[in-house]
């Protein structure tokens, strides 16, 4: 059987911190409130773009794994915030590396990307299409956030991580995944003024509205990771017991502990990186996984199990289990450029950027969705057949 080894990681967290304190000088919140429903004490803000936080995750991967850029085989980069829609952000990665025999492609699951990418990066392995991979989990999610929305503009942060994938003939890396998304559920998490729904109708890219049904999708996750964890163990021949380490998606300290117990793990099983970084969505399962391999919490043979949960509602579990090489083979001087901002100062200044606020706001609203279409003789209907979105919101198309 061929498997993809783990063999390099490597992670990039800007260097620009956010404190809870910080968010209370624009917003009407505070560090209690905040540390107590969601676990989060500060995250990180980036002065660069995404894909420069991916490149230099990726090439610190590359150096643990003393692996050539140039010998890549593919860059699968796992994110819902690309630097542009065309062309596609893993080809900026490539040329940055000088991968130069690599196939790039993006994959956007939301929060769930990394994994989503590391399932397709090692079943392209196993399946023979390529031998390595380079597989990113990266999210710039500042630039994007509707800041002065207290429901979400406490709980995200930016960065990136990256693992090096090579072919393996023992049973290491991943050796089983649960995938599935809650479509129905979709509405629940929505980031309005993003994509081609918005295109060409009066909407200021970056001026977003977010629909967040923060209850909602605190139960769908939960009980959604926790089907999905239970489904790859039992698929797999194997029991919470057997498992060594929990690196789960870090939105909510309290969907973690809840998560925990519904599977059955122990508090002691698991990484937890949601105080200090929020949830980087795609980021935030990769660099839980490599600072559980700084802090010597992955031993050689470790059977981790990584739940997580995203937009779509996506929801996945992955199970690896690490081979034994536990330490980095080589570095890299590779860095982001000095930031002289503070966390402050850089979100101060997207919220000026995007003032005059409410430019675009109204024109946001009336996008038509597949879930607002409705059903007629089996088939379903859009209410805007010709073009995409914008007709008017008459109740009859609403949920
Ligand atoms: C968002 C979340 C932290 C809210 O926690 P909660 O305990 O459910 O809080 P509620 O939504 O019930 O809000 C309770 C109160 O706090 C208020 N509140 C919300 N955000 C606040 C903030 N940042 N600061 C202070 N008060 C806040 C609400 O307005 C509400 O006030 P009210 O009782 O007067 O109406 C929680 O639901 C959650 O984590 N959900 C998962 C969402 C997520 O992580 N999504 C990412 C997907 S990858």
């Amino acid at each position: 059987m061929t498997y993809a080894a783990i063999t390099g990681w490597g992670k990039c967290l800007p260097p620009a911190v956010l404190t809870n304190q910080d968010l209370s000088t624009f917003l009407e919140t505070n560090d209690e409130w905040i540390t107590s429903r969601t676990g989060i004490a500060e995250r990180r803000v980036t002065h660069v773009l995404p894909s420069e936080m991916a490149y230099v995750a990726g090439a610190r991967a590359l150096a643990g794994a003393g692996f050539s850029a140039a010998d890549l085989e593919l860059i699968v980069y796992g994110s819902c915030t690309n630097d542009e829609q065309v062309p596609n952000s893993a080809s900026g990665v490539q040329l940055r590396l000088g991968a130069d025999k690599a196939a790039s492609m993006d994959v956007d699951t939301a929060c769930t990307s990394f994994l989503y990418s590391l399932s397709t990066a090692t079943a392209m392995i196993r399946t023979g299409v390529v031998t390595n991979a380079l597989v990113i989990g990266v999210e710039a999610i500042s630039p994007y956030m509707e800041w002065e929305n207290r429901n979400v503009a406490v709980l995200f942060g930016d960065g990136a991580a990256a693992v090096v994938l090579q072919r393996s003939q023992e049973e290491e890396g991943l050796i089983g995944e649960s995938l599935g998304c809650i479509a129905e559920a979709r509405h629940t998490l929505r980031v309005r003024g993003i994509g081609g729904a918005y295109v060409n109708a009066g909407v200021m890219l970056g001026d977003t509205v977010w629909d967040f049904d923060g209850q909602e999708i605190f139960k769908r996750a939960v009980r959604g990771m926790a089907a999905a964890s239970k489904a790859v163990m039992t698929k797999s021949g194997l029991n919470a017991d057997d498992i060594d380490l929990v690196v789960p998606h870090q939105a909510n300290l309290r969907i973690i502990a809840a998560l925990a117990e519904q599977i059955g793990v122990t508090a002691e099983k698991l990484m937890l990186t949601v105080q200090r970084y929020g949830n980087m969505s795609a980021a935030t399962v990769p660099v839980a996984l490599v600072e559980a391999l700084e802090e010597s919490r992955v031993k050689p043979g470790s059977l981790i199990l990584m739940p997580a949960f995203g937009g779509g509602l996506s929801v996945c579990s992955h199970l690896v289990r690490w081979g034994q090489r536990i330490t980095p083979l080589g570095t890299t001087d590779i860095d982001l450029e000095p930031c002289a901002e503070s966390g402050l100062e850089l979100v101060n200044a997207i919220r000026a950027a995007k003032a005059p606020a409410g430019r675009s706001k109204g024109a946001l609203q009336n996008t038509i969705f597949p879930e607002t279409s409705y059903k007629t003789n089996g088939s379903w209907q859009h209410p805007n057949p010709v073009g995409i979105g914008w007709a008017s919101t008459s109740e009859e198309y609403q949920r």
